[in-house]
């Protein structure tokens, strides 16, 4: 570890103690923390994760950490500020409310920020969340949210639940389920992947129930696929909720039965995933829905499942099960 990796983390675990600060005790952050509590995270969870505010100012971090003996190159290269033509430092985060993002060893290695929209600062054209640019100790491709504090529960049960957003690990945390982590807003990476290989058997996906969420979750089947052993299970949810807004809706309990007992498997997610833009009520739609699904069928490894599949088929479409069954032994014939 050389002494530069040391001084940008303790810049960070610097920066993210004084947003911490100004969320939990000024005027400042007031409304942020109002905003926070009243979407139900609980004042210990914001603690627990030293969740912050970055106010309306350019140049907030950039006084404070004026006097501090280190090289302006040091501070530019930091990823806290943006550098202006004229050289000056402005702060990179500000009007955002602030999660700390922490390497595996706990440390704060960068930060996300979620703009605060308040009647005088509307989001315009402010992207949602903005996060730490690559620096020598933050590299998103290899960062997943959360698993600093996930990691007991995860080698614990071997099941790791992963989500799309920080809102959503941090509403599962406070509803019992700590073995979930986010990646940085972007697909899977394979780092990520091998990472959570070393830990864990299963991975359930906990992806929004919007359509983006569904199509992230099949583009992340199919890498874990091709790229590791892990046994692959997802949490469906209706009306196009997150899990956060899942749980505000029906409740911790709702959510921890869900993701307990509510586990669908691979191809039951696949049977949701081609009725997306099907109309089934068309007999085009119907038959190329059956093809697409016989072919999903044949990677099942499991004969029960298999079975029990080609039964479902069968009943909703009435096509004999032997075709089907015929079919799906030719497929695998030429699949060879
Ligand atoms: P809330 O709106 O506060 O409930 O957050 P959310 O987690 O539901 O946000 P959303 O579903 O829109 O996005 C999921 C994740 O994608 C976020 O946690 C971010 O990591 C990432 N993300 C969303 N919007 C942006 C964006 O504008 N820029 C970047 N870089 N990442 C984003
Ligand atoms: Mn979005
Ligand atoms: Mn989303
Ligand atoms: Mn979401
Ligand atoms: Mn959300």
């Amino acid at each position: 570890e050389s002494s530069k990796t040391r001084q940008l983390i303790t810049l960070h675990e610097k920066a993210a103690e004084i947003y911490h600060h100004l969320l939990m005790h000024t005027t400042a952050g007031q409304e942020a923390l109002d905003y926070l509590l009243k979407r139900g995270l609980t004042e210990e969870l914001i603690i627990e994760y030293q969740i912050g505010f970055a106010p309306m100012q350019r140049e907030f971090l950039e006084k404070i950490f004026k006097n501090e003996q280190l090289s302006a190159e040091f501070f530019a290269d930091s990823g806290l500020f943006v550098v202006r033509d004229d050289g000056q430092l402005l702060d990179r985060f500000y009007q955002r409310i602030v999660f700390p993002i922490r390497n595996a060893q706990g440390k704060t290695i960068g930060f996300s920020g979620r703009w605060f929209e308040t009647p005088d600062f509307p989001a315009e054209n402010q992207p949602k969340y903005l996060n730490s640019p690559e620096t020598a100790i933050f590299n998103k491709r290899e960062v997943l949210f959360n698993l600093d504090k996930a990691r007991g529960a995860i080698r614990k049960t071997g099941e790791v639940f992963l989500f799309e957003g920080f809102m959503d690990v941090l509403a599962a945390w406070q509803s019992g389920i700590q073995n979930g982590i986010a990646s940085m807003g972007t697909s899977l990476t394979q780092q990520q992947v091998t990472m959570i290989e070393r830990m864990a058997q299963e991975v359930i996906f906990a992806y929004d129930g919007d359509n983006a969420g569904v199509e992230a979750t099949h583009r992340g089947i199919e890498l874990l696929k091709e790229s590791s052993q892990l046994k692959v299970t997802v949490l469906q949810f209706p009306e196009r909720l997150d899990p956060d807004d899942y749980i505000r809706k029906y409740g911790g309990e709702a959510f921890q039965q869900l993701a307990n007992h509510g586990r669908a498997t691979v191809f039951a997610f696949k049977m949701a995933y081609h009725r997306l833009n099907r109309n089934l009520a068309n007999e085009n739609d119907q038959l190329e829905y059956v093809e697409v699904l016989l072919n999903e069928l044949i990677e099942v490894d499991s004969l029960i499942e298999q079975d029990r599949y080609l039964t479902q088929l069968s009943t909703e479409f009435q096509i004999s099960r032997e075709v089907l069954q015929q079919q799906v032994r030719q497929l695998k014939q030429q699949g060879r």
